[in-house]
This record gives structure tokens, C-alpha cells and sequence, in this order.
């Protein structure tokens, strides 16, 4: 695990989203012109993305500027209810009416996963503006990540070869390790590690061994994140081990 990581723990749910937010804020406000975030899916991020909608975030959030990535998605039909971007959608973008061109879903009507994640690479690069990922200027602003079951992170799952992947930016993946048992289509970490924060979102009672696991340093996918600028781990007290307690 790399030298730059914070945990920081919070109260609670709604401390994490509040903390979340305005680390969002903080990221976005000094940004280019084109500030971009990966979301993810999951439960965790459902409070941030309905607080993102509400007074004083959704003032202050330069809608017209900012584009919305999505880190990993399910290969469904991007009105399913399994869909991370649509879940996203529900929750503030469509809300705000952030315009149609900054919002970037995996095309998940593509043939397959793997096509589908070829044509994402292909948006990413061409808004990145280079097929080459130069540590000196990350692809996005902020990366937000989640942590499963099974230590997975994306959908990147234990000893799945997507974990080993150093060309490629986005891979299909046949096989979900956890449910939703659905193919999936995740970036790769090279992707997701340029970015100048990434920041891990963990909350609950049941996150808390497998989170002590991948804070010990265990070879979980998880554990193997990595970024070019800062790692926060943003964990609530439910969810944090007990031996880090304060
Ligand atoms: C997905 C996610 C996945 C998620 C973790 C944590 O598509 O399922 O992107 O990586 O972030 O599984 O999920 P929870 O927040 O629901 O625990």
C-alpha cells in the first residue's frame, strides 16, 4: 500500500457523505476547465450523491464545467435498476440537470463487455486528450471507491487477471466475484491511479474485517490501489477496525 495514505474516520453515514462532499467541492473548485470524476457504485456513495443534489452543494458545484466518469459499472441496460450510472442519475445528476455531454456512462448496450470497454477507453482517452496516461497531468481530478465483501474494489475481484492489467484502461469483466452476478465493465487500476485523490468510501458494521484486512496489507484488490496524488480512506466508526480506533 502506498506512503501517501490518510484514513480519516467520521461519526457516521452522514458525516462520511458531508466529509465526501466537500472533498468534492475542494477538488473541483481549483480544477481546469474540465474537472473530472470517476464516480462508483455500490451502497456507500448513495448519501453523497443525494446531498450533491441538495443546498449548499448543489449552488456550488459548477455544473457546466464538471464531468461525471463512472469507475466500474454492471453490464445492464443503463435504465436497470443494477446500474451504477443510473443510480447516480436518480440520485443528483439528472436532479441538477448536469448537462448530457459532461455525464460519460459505460455504453452498456455494446455487443459485449469487452466492446463496451473498449469504446469507454476510447472516451476517456479522447477527452484525456492522449492514449498515454502522463503521471504529471492526471486523467481525473477525483476518483471515489468502494470496498466489497471480498475485498474487491471496481470491479476489480480477487485473483481476477483484470488485476494485472498495466495497457489497458478499461477491461470487461465476464464474471462478478460478489452479486450482483452480472458481467461488468471496471477500469483498470493504471486508470484509476491517475488521479490527484482517490478516495475510498467505507461505511458499516460489516465493512470492518475486511477492511482491517486490506489495511494490514493483505494482497486484496483493494489493498493494491494506488494513486498518483493523495489516498484517502474516508471510514466511518462502524467500519473502522478496532485496533485503529482513537
Ligand atoms: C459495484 C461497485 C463495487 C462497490 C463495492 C462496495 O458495482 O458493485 O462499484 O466495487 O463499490 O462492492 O459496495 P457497497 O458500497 O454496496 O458495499
Amino acid at each position: 500500500m502506498s506512503g501517501n495514505r490518510e484514513i480519516i474516520d467520521v461519526a457516521d453515514g452522514d458525516a462520511l457523505a458531508k466529509t465526501a462532499a466537500e472533498r468534492l467541492l475542494a477538488r473541483i473548485t481549483p480544477g481546469g476547465e474540465r474537472p473530472a470524476i470517476a464516480l462508483t457504485g455500490g451502497s456507500s456513495p448513495e448519501g453523497l450523491y443525494r446531498l450533491l443534489a441538495q443546498e449548499p452543494y448543489r449552488s456550488r458545484i459548477p455544473w457546466q464545467r464538471v464531468h461525471w466518469f463512472i469507475g466500474d459499472d454492471r453490464f445492464v441496460p443503463p435504465d436497470d435498476p443494477l446500474s451504477n450510472m443510473g443510480m447516480a442519475r436518480r440520485l443528483f445528476l439528472d436532479r441538477v440537470n448536469a448537462p448530457a455531454a459532461n455525464v460519460h456512462p459505460v455504453p452498456t448496450t455494446a455487443a459485449t463487455p469487452q466492446a463496451a470497454a473498449r469504446l469507454y477507453e476510447s472516451d476517456l482517452q479522447r477527452f484525456y486528450g492522449s492514449e498515454r496516461l502522463d503521471p504529471a497531468r492526471p486523467l481525473f481530478d477525483l476518483v471515489l471507491m468502494g470496498l466489497g465483501p471480498d475485498g474487491h474494489t471496481a470491479s476489480l475481484f480477487p485473483g481476477a487477471p483484470a488485476l494485472e492489467e498495466k495497457e489497458r484502461w478499461v477491461v470487461g469483466v465476464d464474471k462478478a466475484h460478489v452479486a450482483p452476478f452480472v458481467p461488468r465493465v471496471t477500469l483498470t487500476f493504471p486508470a484509476l491511479a491517475s488521479t490527484r485523490e482517490m478516495l475510498f468510501l467505507v461505511s458499516g458494521e460489516d465493512k470492518r474485517d475486511i477492511l482491517a484486512r486490506v489495511l494490514a496489507g493483505e494482497d486484496l484488490p483493494a489493498a493494491r490501489a494506488h494513486c498518483e496524488g493523495k489516498l484517502v480512506w474516508l471510514v466511518d466508526r462502524a467500519a473502522l477496525p478496532r485496533r485503529s480506533a482513537a
